[in-house]
């Protein structure tokens, strides 16, 4: 689980953050071992800005993959390495939830929760 946070650290080099200067790097561990990374990326219409955790998800469920065991996030202010623990924001949290059950787990810098800690309580249909 450290190589998944690394892979986090990794792709949050890439952050396009010119608005926030707040850059996010997530790293999704499918249940056969892929990786999908991503970033967040901002635009001048501040409403279309993309979370890290989000994007991963689309990259892994575009590519098929809809089985995941763990994400690890990390963010802090660009530039400098993440020091705290980048919570996923609530509507990340309910693309978790579409996909994974409540034991899926989320790698933050303070350590290791699962869904059920971070979204007792979910929408689904
Ligand atoms: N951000 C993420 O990428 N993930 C989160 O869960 C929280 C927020 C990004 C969006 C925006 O580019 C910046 O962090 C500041 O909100």
């Amino acid at each position: 689980m450290d190589t998944l946070m690394q892979k986090a650290r990794q792709a949050r080099e890439n952050a396009f953050c010119p608005y926030s200067h707040y850059a996010v790097g997530a790293a999704l561990l499918t249940k056969d071992g892929r990786i999908f990374t991503a970033c967040n990326v901002e635009n001048a219409a501040y409403p279309l800005c993309t979370c890290a955790e989000r994007t991963a998800f689309c990259e892994a469920v575009a590519a098929g993959y809809r089985d995941f065991m763990a994400i690890a996030i990390c963010g802090g202010r660009e530039g400098t390495p993440p020091a705290d623990a980048c919570p996923p924001c609530g509507a990340c949290r309910q693309i978790m939830a579409q996909f994974c059950e409540g034991d899926f787990r989320i790698l933050l810098e303070d350590g290791t929760h699962t869904l059920d800690m971070l979204l007792p309580v979910r929408f689904t249909l």
